[in-house]
């Protein structure tokens, strides 16, 4: 593979602003977009009713509006996921949102690099956002706008997650789901995974009773509008498997993983580099490649021994063309790309042409 091919491009992402001013501002993109070559239409793929041209998509988080969608589009990726919205505006946390880590050394910790890494092959941060949302009323526009610019053989997800700050948890996810089917997404995400936030939505998909009782008010109220439920990483491989059945029983459509793993984030010093009050933020990236292969292995298992109706989404450190066909090989249904794709925008591209 030519060198250059592992070199990291201006991110589309500007990490040293707001994430208000990357929404209005954004996203970066200087250069022209690449000529697609597509498949012959019978080789599409056939996921939750909809013909794709191709499995690459990217997950929630670098997509922050339709103009963002409408990049990822052109770029070649198929299914393309809005990032996660809540039923009223919020503001999120502030900056640093993105640094970017490296392993330190005989720990679970990473430390913060000042520079950006000279690979993509070694490209991790941390991302650290606590799920902010615009308000309805641009989300209802801006998702539909979102929903025109798709081409045939792509599809348009929109990951939601709910909040106990209006009342019930439930009731606040179904609203949310709502919100975003109404104004045309495809296929609805609930985002059971938040390594940045400490409330319970943050982390339940490690509580299989509240997992499918949420997913069930899901699925009841989302009717013919599939649901794909995006869960972290498990230190237990029983648990992922209870959840699996819990999701299945709960007539959800997908399981999508992983969310970034929850990590000290220091900087050489050994201060908190996202200062006291985010000892701990979620790091995605290379360096969570392994975890998130062997989730989409142990996950295609168990879907496979328990006669599971699930479709299985799969991504984490996707950050060179030939890893999609890791994560495709390992059992994904799809394969995504968020980091990755931030800091090399044509790797779908180079994946289709290869
Ligand atoms: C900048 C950024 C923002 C993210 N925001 C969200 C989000 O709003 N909702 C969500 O479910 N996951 C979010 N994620 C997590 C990604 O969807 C993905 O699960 C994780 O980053 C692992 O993939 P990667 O290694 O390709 O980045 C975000 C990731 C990044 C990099």
């Amino acid at each position: 593979m030519p060198l250059l091919d592992n070199k990291l491009s201006k991110p589309i992402y500007d990490i040293k602003k707001s994430y208000i001013e990357n929404v209005l501002q954004g996203p970066c993109f200087e250069n022209s977009y690449p000529e697609r070559i597509y498949k012959d239409k019978r080789d599409w793929i056939s996921f939750l009713g909809f013909s794709l041209a191709s499995p690459l998509g990217v997950p929630a988080g670098p997509l922050l509006t339709s103009g963002w969608i409408g990049l990822a589009s052109k770029l070649g990726f198929d299914v393309l996921t809005y990032k996660t919205i809540r039923s009223f505006p919020y503001a999120g946390h502030p900056t640093p949102n993105v640094v970017y880590v490296k392993p330190l050394a005989d720990s679970d910790k990473v430390i913060e690099c000042e520079k950006e890494p000279d690979t993509l092959e070694n490209l991790s941060i941390t991302n650290s956002f606590g799920m902010p949302s615009m308000p309805p009323l641009f989300l209802q526009e801006d998702i539909a706008k979102a929903k025109a610019l798709l081409k045939e053989g792509q599809v348009l997800i929109v990951s939601v997650v709910g909040s106990k700050d209006t009342g019930s948890l439930q009731e606040d996810f179904v609203r949310t789901a709502l919100l975003a089917k109404e104004a045309g997404a495809d296929i609805i995400e609930a985002n059971f995974s938040c390594p940045n936030v400490q409330s319970q939505e943050g982390s339940l998909y490690l509580d299989p009773e509240n997992t499918k009782a949420i997913a069930s008010a899901l699925t009841k109220a989302l009717n013919s509008t599939p649901l794909i439920i995006k869960v972290g990483h498990f230190e237990d491989p029983k648990r992922q498997k209870e959840i699996l059945i819990s999701l299945s029983r709960a007539k959800v459509q997908a399981v999508a993983g992983i969310n970034s793993i929850s990590k000290s984030v220091l900087k050489e010093d050994g201060s908190y580099a996202l200062g006291k009050e985010r000892k701990v933020s979620g790091v995605c990236g290379s360096l969570i490649r392994k975890n998130a292969l062997d989730f989409v292995k142990l996950s295609k298992k168990i879907i496979t021994s328990e006669k599971l109706d699930l479709e299985l989404i799969g991504g984490g450190g996707i950050a060179l063309p030939f890893h999609f066909d890791e994560f495709l090989e390992s059992g994904a249904k799809l394969a995504m790309s968020a980091t990755g794709m931030m800091w090399d925008p044509l790797i779908a591209s180079k994946w289709h042409n290869k």
